[in-house]
């Protein structure tokens, strides 16, 4: 795959945002820095391998830079003004379509002019990507901020195969109903050839709503849609397992940890958190289960240390300010009552951090703390396990996140219920050490075998792109 003579490129990648954001220094000098969120993740190595352009958002607002390339990808900026990030992206699609597609976890509020400044936007990303393909091309839509793309484009571009995939969850049938303009949503998705999701049930939820809101009749995994087929299945998502091994095997990251050991207590067992500070991680309750282990006595200071990694996300957003404060307060609190001079319960870092650090962090932890309240995958939980060579460390996961059906292995707990994150975290503080390498082997080989490439070469392969072979799925 590559840029054909006529600059058209025939592998392109759409979504909201590029790997990544353009950021101001407090020197006022602008610089790049990798976008936050795991779909970012996800795709630069896929986008990286096969040489395709990128077409998204910068972060910012205003004009667009000129396309250019970083580390062989071509990235293709789509301008949004400041009041499109308000309305099309803090609005509807960060106070609308999350909260709902995500049980509604927080309440989504519905408006007219957000959803006519997403439907304005779509329409420049569909014709961003109809710019950047060349004759034939595959394009490739991600994500919840893009609904309407694929059909969008369809219509200026018949000749393109068009994938979608959505790397959150996608709704049960009634809380899908509840959006306005809903139709309009799935004829968008009904635009591409093939619309992936994380699970198997995700997928039967939309084929469901084919028949319900389209009147369609599915069969098994596809539906025919004005004489043509969409098919719509699952392919869970993945990590770079090879960079997370090249991290691991670093000295200097290896020392890192053991630094970070030392710093937190010596002899302290280690949890650790690391999320973007979103209400559907469940910060809150793991916060709360472990303010109460250590108020009955189960663990104590001398014991345990919790650092708590929580990156800014989505800051404008009433709903994250209000999270934050709540946050903040229960790390304080847990603090005030439980810590000692020099020895503070909770280490809470609101900060990004390179990938070397965090990998180190992994590397260090003793029991991994995945407790989201829904979540499509978790990169998080993954990428804890590939770290962990050494087949030692306790997965904390909760049932609500695509991870847990392949990580099965893990201590699962229902995120919700306080008393059974308790459970689970004392259970992987008293685990056998044996049983824990044995439940780290299993997942490291689900892990290592289900990497992303070999999702990319999955998706890729049943869409029908040339030299992604489709024996993939089959050796599955
Ligand atoms: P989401 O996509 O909802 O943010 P995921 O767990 O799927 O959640 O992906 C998060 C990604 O962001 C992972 O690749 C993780 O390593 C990365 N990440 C999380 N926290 C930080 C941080 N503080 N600094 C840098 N990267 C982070
Ligand atoms: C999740 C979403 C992505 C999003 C990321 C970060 O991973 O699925 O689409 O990019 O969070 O969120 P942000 O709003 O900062 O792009």
């Amino acid at each position: 795959m590559g840029e054909d003579a006529g600059g058209g490129h025939e592998f392109v990648v759409v979504a909201n945002r590029l790997p990544v954001d353009e950021v101001t220094g407090e020197d006022g000098q602008h610089r790049w820095e990798r976008s936050p969120g795991g779909l970012v993740s996800a795709l630069q190595p896929v986008v990286r391998q096969r040489g395709g352009a990128w077409v998204g958002w910068t972060g910012s607002a205003g004009e667009a830079p000129e396309p250019f390339d970083i580390d062989g990808m071509r990235l293709r900026p789509v301008p949004l003004s400041a009041e499109e990030v308000d309305q099309y992206y803090e609005g509807q699609s960060n106070a609308t379509i999350w909260p709902l597609f995500h049980d509604l976890v927080e309440q989504p509020t519905h408006r007219r002019d957000w959803r006519r400044a997403y439907e304005a936007v779509n329409r420049r990303f569909a014709r961003a990507a109809a710019d950047a393909a060349a004759p034939d091309a595959t394009v490739w839509v991600h994500d919840y901020q893009l609904l309407l793309v694929p059909a969008m484009l369809r219509e200026l571009r018949p000749d393109v195969r068009i994938g979608f995939f959505l790397h959150i969850p996608f709704p049960p049938v009634e809380l899908f109903m509840q959006l306005p303009r809903r139709r309009e949503l799935l004829t968008g998705l009904l635009g591409a050839d093939l619309v992936g999701f994380q699970g198997a049930l995700a997928a039967q939820n939309f084929l469901r709503l084919t028949r319900l809101l389209a009147g369609l009749e599915p069969k098994d995994d596809r539906v025919e849609v004005d004489g043509r087929t969409v098919v719509a299945r699952a392919f869970p998502i993945s990590i770079d397992v090879a960079e997370v091994d090249q991290l691991t095997a670093d000295p200097a990251v290896q020392e890192r940890a053991r630094q970070l050991r030392t710093e937190l207590g010596g002899d302290r067992r280690l949890l650790l958190g690391v999320d973007r500070l979103d209400y559907t991680k469940g910060i809150e309750q793991r916060l709360e289960a472990y303010h109460d282990l250590l108020a009955d006595g189960e663990i104590s200071n001398d014991d345990v240390v919790l650092v708590q990694v929580a990156t800014p996300s989505r800051q404008r957003i009433t709903q994250y300010q209000q999270l934050r404060e709540r946050v903040e307060r229960e790390v304080g609190r847990t603090t005030g009552e439980f810590g000692d001079v020099g020895r503070a319960p909770v280490h809470y870092l609101f900060q990004s951090f390179g990938r070397a650090e965090l990998v180190a962090l992994y590397l260090a932890a003793d029991v991994m703390l995945v407790t989201p309240l829904r979540d499509g995958m978790n990169l998080v939980a993954k990428e804890f396990v590939a770290a962990r060579r050494d087949e030692q460390g306790a997965l904390v996961l909760s049932e609500f996140t695509g991870a847990a059906a392949e990580l099965d292995d893990a201590f699962l707990v229902n995120a919700h219920d306080t008393d059974d994150i308790k459970r689970g975290i004392l259970e992987a503080l008293n685990a056998d050490p044996q049983d824990l390498a044995a439940r780290m082997r299993h997942m490291r080989e689900q892990v290592r075998a289900h990497d992303i490439d070999y999702w990319a070469r999955d998706f890729l392969g049943v869409l029908g792109v040339p030299g992604a072979p489709p024996e993939a799925r089959e050796a599955a």
